[in-house]
């Protein structure tokens, strides 16, 4: 089969499409002919040698991926060849062909095409475990999401409003506008404003009980200003840096609490779970309409590299998809 290999760490240009071996299914594995793939962050960062996949994974990048199931390995019961699927991936999704546990697959919900469903599972099981499994997300509560914007601001607007959030967000420019149509009660410029004095201004003090952050060190004084009181702030991305100084005492007279989370590195069981529990939480809402894939650009998977620049250059609102 060919795949995306990276031929040393560096820019898009050494994403190359080349000849690889075909990957078989171990026990409990499929393996999937891709129809798309999406670019995530971290592919940028693998292709700079800066995040290596962990110890198994396929050393290709690509976290996630639509497709035909071609071949079941042992002790796989509820898929079978031909089934239409998409799955979390801990790599390899840039490739033709791809093995994956079954526990982390999802059938293509209705209503959405088998390209398009590539655009869902990351994003999806990010937004699940962090908003509504650790930070316990309560009807009612308001959620501040930066960079509402990008692939997981997107997802996160819509499955927070669904949920009955008051959702705020952070973004830029013309993007501004967009977060709105996706449920944000009230966009933010990081730019030109401070997103504290407007959460806390539009909550009557109050703040933002659950903060999804990609900005890790940047806005770690900010975000614990703006919690409200029993507020969970929720690090998953660290766009922002990674060390930073934290104010326990305003911490602990909030009752706050501050996590930090990666998807990629779990174990397979606790995959398993997130995605037991998207197929049961999440695939309705989006069979019914209520929450969609956003899908900024569909490029060849050939032109990989282009898609990096674009991510790279923030030109995108919601997924970049890369299909065979
Ligand atoms: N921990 C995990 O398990 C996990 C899983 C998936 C993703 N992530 C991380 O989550 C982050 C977002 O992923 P993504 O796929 O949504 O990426 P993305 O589509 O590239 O979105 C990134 C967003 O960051 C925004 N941004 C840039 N500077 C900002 C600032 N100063 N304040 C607020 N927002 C700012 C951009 O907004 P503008 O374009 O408006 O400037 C853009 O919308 C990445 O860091 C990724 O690595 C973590």
């Amino acid at each position: 089969m060919r795949a995306i290999t990276i031929s040393k760490p560096g820019g898009p240009e050494v994403l190359t499409w080349s000849e690889v071996p075909d990957p078989k299914p171990e026990s409990g594995e499929v393996v999937i002919e891709v129809a798309a793939t999406a670019v995530n962050r971290a592919d940028l960062m693998q292709r700079q040698g800066k995040y290596a996949p962990p110890p198994g994974a396929s050393p290709y990048p690509g976290l996630e991926a639509s497709g035909t199931i071609v071949e079941v390995g042992r002790g796989v019961t509820d898929w079978s060849v031909g089934d239409e699927v998409t799955a979390l991936l801990a790599g390899g999704g840039y490739a033709e062909r791809v093995a994956v546990p079954a526990v982390q697959l999802l059938p293509v919900p209705r209503g959405v095409t088998l390209v398009e469903a590539a655009a869902l599972p990351e994003v999806a099981a990010t937004v699940w475990s962090n908003v509504f499994s650790t930070a316990r997300f309560q009807p009612g509560e308001v959620l501040l999401v930066h960079g509402g914007a990008g692939g997981i601001g997107t997802f996160a607007l819509q499955l927070g409003s669904a949920y009955g959030a008051r959702v705020f967000c952070t973004a830029s420019g013309p993007k501004l506008e967009k977060c709105l149509t996706y449920g944000a009660e009230r966009a933010i410029d990081y730019r030109s404003e401070d997103f504290v004095k407007v959460v806390k201004a539009e909550t009557g003090d109050h703040g933002a009980d659950i903060v999804l952050d990609i900005m890790g060190a940047k806005y770690l004084a900010r975000n614990v200003d703006v919690l409200a009181p029993g507020g969970r702030l929720v690090v998953i991305g660290l766009q922002g840096g990674r060390k930073a100084d934290l104010d326990l005492g305003q911490l602990l007279a909030k009752r706050g609490s501050v996590h930090a989370t990666a998807l990629r590195s779990r174990p397979v069981v606790e995959k398993a779970r997130i995605i037991a529990e998207v197929r049961e939480h999440v695939w309705p809402l989006i069979e019914a309409g209520r929450v969609r894939p956003v899908i900024d650009r569909v490029l060849a998977m050939q032109d990989a590299g282009e898609a990096h620049r674009v991510v790279a250059a923030g030109e995108h609102v919601g997924k970049v998809l890369l299909v065979r």
